[in-house]
C-alpha cells in the first residue's frame, strides 16, 4: 500500500490551569478566521501507540464497557490502530496569538497536532438516525 506524509503542525499542551493547541510559527496563517467558530476538530498523532505491534492489532477491547468485547478497530475508538491518528470534537474557549484554549481533550500532554478543522452543523446527523452496537448503548444517552 502507499505511504503518506504527514507533518506536525502543532502540540497539545495540558496544564493545571488550561487546556491549549500550540500551533507552529510555520502554519500560524492558517488560523486566521479560526476565532469565529465555536467548536473544532482536532486532529492529533496517537503518538505513545505509534510501534509495530499496535500498529498491527486489528482488534481491540473498548474501555469503559460493562462487558468485555473484543472488536475490529475500524468499530472502535481504540489508540491501537493501523494509522495511529486520534480525533476529537473540542470547544474553542479562545484564541491568543498560535495558541488555541479548548475545554479539554482527551490527548495527553505534549501530543502531537496533525491538524485543525472547524466543526460545522452540516457534520453530524440527528440523534434518532444514529445506529450503535449494543455495547455502546450507554453512549446514547450522553
Ligand atoms: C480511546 S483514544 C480516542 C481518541 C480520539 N477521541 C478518537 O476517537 O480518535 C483516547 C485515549 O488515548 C490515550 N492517549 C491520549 N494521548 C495519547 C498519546 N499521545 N499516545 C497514546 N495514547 C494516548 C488516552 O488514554 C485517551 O484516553
Amino acid at each position: 500500500m502507499t505511504s503518506f506524509g504527514i507533518h506536525q503542525i502543532g502540540v497539545v499542551k495540558i496544564e493545571k490551569e488550561a487546556c491549549y493547541i500550540e500551533i507552529s510559527q510555520l502554519y500560524t496563517t492558517g488560523l486566521r478566521h479560526i476565532e469565529q467558530f465555536s467548536h473544532i476538530y482536532v486532529l492529533w498523532w496517537i503518538s505513545m501507540r505509534d510501534n509495530p505491534l499496535d500498529r498491527s492489532q486489528m482488534l481491540a477491547t473498548p474501555p469503559k464497557l460493562k462487558t468485555s468485547i473484543e472488536t475490529g478497530v475500524f468499530s472502535s475508538r481504540s489508540p491501537t490502530r493501523p494509522n495511529p491518528i486520534g480525533l476529537t470534537k473540542v470547544k474553542l474557549l479562545r484564541v491568543e496569538n498560535n495558541k488555541l484554549y479548548i475545554d479539554r481533550i482527551d490527548a495527553i500532554d505534549g501530543t502531537p497536532v496533525l491538524d485543525i478543522k472547524p466543526y460545522l452543523p452540516g457534520d453530524s446527523v440527528s440523534v434518532d438516525e444514529i445506529k450503535l452496537p449494543e455495547w455502546f448503548d450507554h453512549l446514547k444517552e450522553e
